[in-house]
C-alpha cells in the first residue's frame, strides 16, 4: 500500500507509523487519519507485531485537525460526516499497544492523538496543547474528556481555556508524559520501550492495556470487577504457567502468544 500522507514500516516487532505532511506540520486531515487506521488494521492483523509506534518529525508530533479542510464545514458537514468519530477512533480500538513518540508540537487534535494512544514518550522539544479555542471551536476529538483525566482539572481548564502551550517537563509533571528524553534519543527509547512490550504475551499485554483502560472510562468499583475478572482468567493462558515456572526454575520465559 502506498500511503500519501505516512510512512509505515516495521523494525523487529514494532510497527512504525510516521506522521509525513512536513509542509503542514502534519496537520491531520481525512485521508491521513484514514491511513493511520489503515495502517493499524495491518499492523493488527500481523502476527509478527507485538506493539506499535506513532511518531512525527522533528518539528511537529501533529498541529492539529487540519484547518483549512474544516475552516468551511457547516453543522451537517461536521455532524453528518460523523467528523472525527468516523476514522480517528480506530486508534482507541487497536488491542495492541500504541506508544505516542512526541517531538515538537502536539496541539489541538495533535495532542488529543498522542492522548488516545497508550502512553506518551516525549522529546524535550515536545509541546502540548488544545489551543482550539483561539479558532472559535473546541477540541473535538477527546481533549476535554482525556486531558483532565490525565493532568487534573485545574491543568485542563488553564490549557484549554487559554490555549497556552505546555512543555515536556511540565507534562511529565503534570501526568500527561511517561517519559522525557534528549531530542535525538526519542524515537530510539519509544522504540525500545515498544520492543519490550511485544516481547511479553501479547493476550496479557492486551488485558493489561485494556484493565488500564477501564481506569478511564468507568468508576473504581466497575474496574476493579473487570480487572479481577480479567486476572482470573489470566490463569487459563499457558504463557502464565511458562512464566511462573520460569521465574520459579530462574531462566527467561519463553511466552508462546507474542
Ligand atoms: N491545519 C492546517 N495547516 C496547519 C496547521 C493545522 N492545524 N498547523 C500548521 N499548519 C500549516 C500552516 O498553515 C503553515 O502552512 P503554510 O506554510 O502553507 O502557510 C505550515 O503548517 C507551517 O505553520 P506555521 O508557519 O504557522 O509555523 P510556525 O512555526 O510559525 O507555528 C504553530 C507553528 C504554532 C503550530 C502554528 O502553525 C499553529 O498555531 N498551528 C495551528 C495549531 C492549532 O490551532 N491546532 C488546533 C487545530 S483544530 C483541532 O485540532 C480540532 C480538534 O480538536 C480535532
Amino acid at each position: 500500500m502506498n500511503y500519501e500522507n505516512i510512512l509505515v514500516e516495521t523494525r523487529g516487532r514494532v510497527g512504525l507509523i510516521t506522521l509525513n505532511r512536513p509542509k503542514a506540520l502534519n496537520a491531520l486531515n481525512d485521508t491521513l487519519v484514514d491511513e493511520i487506521g489503515h495502517a493499524l488494521d495491518g499492523f493488527e492483523a500481523d502476527e509478527g507485531i507485538g506493539a506499535i509506534v506513532i511518531t512525527g518529525s522533528e518539528k511537529a508530533f501533529a498541529a492539529g485537525a487540519d484547518i483549512g479542510a474544516m475552516a468551511n464545514f457547516s453543522y451537517m458537514d461536521a455532524y453528518k460526516g460523523d467528523y472525527i468519530t468516523r476514522n480517528w477512533e480506530r486508534v482507541k480500538t487497536c488491542r495492541k499497544p500504541v506508544i505516542a513518540a512526541v517531538a515538537g508540537f502536539a496541539l489541538g487534535g495533535g495532542c488529543e492523538l498522542a492522548m488516545m494512544c497508550d502512553m506518551i514518550i516525549a522529546a524535550d522539544t515536545a509541546k502540548f496543547g488544545q489551543p482550539e479555542i483561539k479558532l472559535g471551536i473546541l477540541p473535538g476529538a477527546g481533549g476535554t474528556q482525556r486531558l483532565p483525566r490525565a493532568v487534573g482539572k485545574a491543568k485542563a481548564m488553564d490549557l484549554c481555556l487559554t490555549a497556552r502551550f505546555m512543555d515536556a517537563t511540565e507534562a511529565e509533571r503534570a501526568g500527561l508524559v511517561a517519559r522525557v528524553v534528549p531530542a535525538d534519543k526519542m524515537l530510539d527509547e519509544a522504540l525500545s520501550a515498544a520492543e519490550t512490550i511485544a516481547g511479553y504475551s501479547l493476550p496479557v499485554v492486551m488485558m493489561i492495556k485494556e484493565s488500564v483502560n477501564r481506569a478511564f472510562e468507568g468508576s473504581l468499583n466497575e474496574g476493579l470487577l473487570f480487572e479481577r475478572r480479567v486476572f482470573h482468567s489470566a490463569f487459563a493462558l499457558d504463557d502464565q504457567k511458562e512464566g511462573m515456572a520460569a521465574f520459579v526454575e530462574k531462566r527467561k520465559p519463553e511466552f508462546k502468544h507474542r
